[in-house]
């Protein structure tokens, strides 16, 4: 390819190529090479039709893009870094192939415009994507609860044994993390799913274009309303990242919740090897480095998204060069995002909960002291804070004299109060404590098996929208 800039008309200097080197992008926007593409291919047919452009040179323009694609995917054409960026790079590349006919693509449209179509088409199968590899994430949490429903551990709260729940309740928090991840993806796909093309360099185009035709072309519902703000906004990039923040904040909590379990001091659950590393000096070590890898890279992502929030800061209308530097912080978030949610769930699919453990766990450190409280409330009328203060005092005693609550019987617990009944010391059991929760979200069996229902429901729901939505667009023009 030759290395004239199709920008060098009012130009009689060369560019330094020092210069060449610091602007350009085509190192990392590549990636967009097809839906470059696609886009080009949309936007050369409604060029076309319009009569913009002759349909005879919109053909040849289309199969010789067409065969770009395939030149790209093989991997056959060398991407000139003196081209600057992808767009150049195949605009280069069409002319040389059909002369110059190639140089009509560009009519009625503006890199500005091209770049936020590229972009927005690389997001909308990425938000796609993530929503696939989180339903998938969340069918495995939502299968370990079904798998547990009848495994009581403690509850914590500061880290301290609160009051027993179920495995399946505890895991089943994490779905409703997933199911609010989902929700912020489905949202943000609303406003990726605009067609900015047409918008030009910023003003609009005085040629007769059809957006809406190019639009469905490239399945989008619609098109963006104000030249300006398209070619300038990046809000959908900063949204998906902040859903990514958010999902790798969920993930790294649960990455911590299985490290902590993992310890001997725990031995709540066990990793299967698969899915751990060892030490190179201590033969004895079983590390658990994917949940410290994926906790790890949470901070990565966040980072992307202040790098994004900080670019678009005081940004004047409309485009800018700086919006230049969105894309390899937006690549790297979906790539660190969907490798983290791809390992991960077949992670959680080997693990092994130690069943016996959180039971034994679970019958220490006064799990049920709340619930022998709410004894004296439900069947003697006592106000809860004297209540509270009654059984304080005997886990003060408890714990003075090294016993547990199940070691009281009814004459021992009468010593704090005469309130205490013949019943008293049923509702110590765990047991009894998780069945009494069954207020709406409470960890009583009944509850926690309707809520498995419900989520299954929803995940299945959610796949067929997402299948449907890859469907659209894949019948949509494809490269
Ligand atoms: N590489 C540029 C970017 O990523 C493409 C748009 C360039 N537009 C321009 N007028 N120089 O933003």
């Amino acid at each position: 390819m030759k290395n004239k800039k199709p920008w060098g008309g009012r130009f009689s200097g060369a560019t330094s190529a020092l210069v060449e080197q610091f602007t350009e992008s085509i190192s990392f926007d590549r990636a967009l090479a097809p839906y470059d593409i696609r886009a080009s291919i949309a936007h050369c047919r409604m060029l076309g039709r319009q009569g913009i452009i002759a349909l005879r040179d919109a053909r040849r323009i289309e199969r010789a893009l067409r065969e770009i694609g395939r030149e790209i995917e093989a991997g056959a054409l060398a991407l000139d870094p003196r081209c600057e960026d992808i767009h150049m790079c195949i605009e280069a590349r069409l002319i040389e192939k059909i002369g110059p006919a190639g140089g009509k693509l560009h009519t009625a449209r503006s890199r500005n415009d091209q770049v936020a179509t590229d972009v927005s088409l690389f997001l909308r199968d990425a938000v796609l994507n993530t929503l696939g590899l989180l339903g998938e994430l969340d069918r495995a949490i939502v299968g370990l609860a079904g798998e547990n429903m009848d495994t009581v551990l403690p509850g914590f709260t500061h880290m301290q044994h609160a009051q027993p729940v179920l495995l399946a309740h505890h895991l089943l928090a994490y779905h409703e993390m997933f199911a609010r991840d989902c929700e912020r993806l489905e949202s943000c796909y609303v406003r990726v799913n605009r067609l900015p093309l047409g918008a030009g360099a910023l003003a609009g185009t005085p040629y007769p274009v059809d957006r809406r035709y190019v639009a469905r072309q490239l399945g989008y519902p619609a098109v963006t309303a104000n030249s300006m703000d398209t070619v300038s906004d990046r809000d959908h990039l900063i949204e998906f990242s902040s859903a990514a923040a958010l999902i790798m904040m969920h993930l790294s909590r649960l990455s911590e919740e299985l490290i902590i379990w993992s310890t001997p001091e725990f031995n709540f659950v066990a990793i299967a090897d698969a899915f751990c590393t060892g030490s190179s000096i201590m033969p004895q070590k079983k590390n658990p480095d994917v949940p410290e890898i994926v906790r790890g890279k949470t901070g990565r992502v966040y980072g992307n998204l202040m790098a994004l929030l900080t670019l678009m800061k005081a940004l004047p209308l409309a485009y800018n060069r700086d919006l230049q530097e969105d894309k390899e912080r937006l690549f790297d978030t979906v790539t660190t995002v969907q490798a983290c949610l791809r390992v991960f769930a077949p992670m959680l699919g080997s693990l092994r909960f130690n069943r016996d453990a959180m039971r034994a766990a679970a019958a220490g450190g006064f799990l049920t002291a709340t619930d022998l409280a709410d004894y004296l409330v439900a069947r003697q009328g006592m106000p809860f804070r004297s209540a509270h203060e009654v059984v304080g005092r005997i886990v003060a005693h408890c714990e003075k004299a090294g016993t547990n609550l199940f070691d009281l019987d009814r004459r021992a617990l009468q010593k704090f109060s005469s309130a205490f009944g013949a019943d008293a010391t049923a509702c110590l059991s765990v047991e009894a404590s998780v069945a009494s929760r069954r207020c709406e979200g409470g960890t009583a069996p009944a509850r926690v098996r309707a809520a498995v229902r419900a989520a299954l429901k929803q995940i299945a729901r959610r796949r067929q929208t997402v299948g449907r939505e890859l469907k659209k667009i894949n019948a949509s023009i494809n490269g």
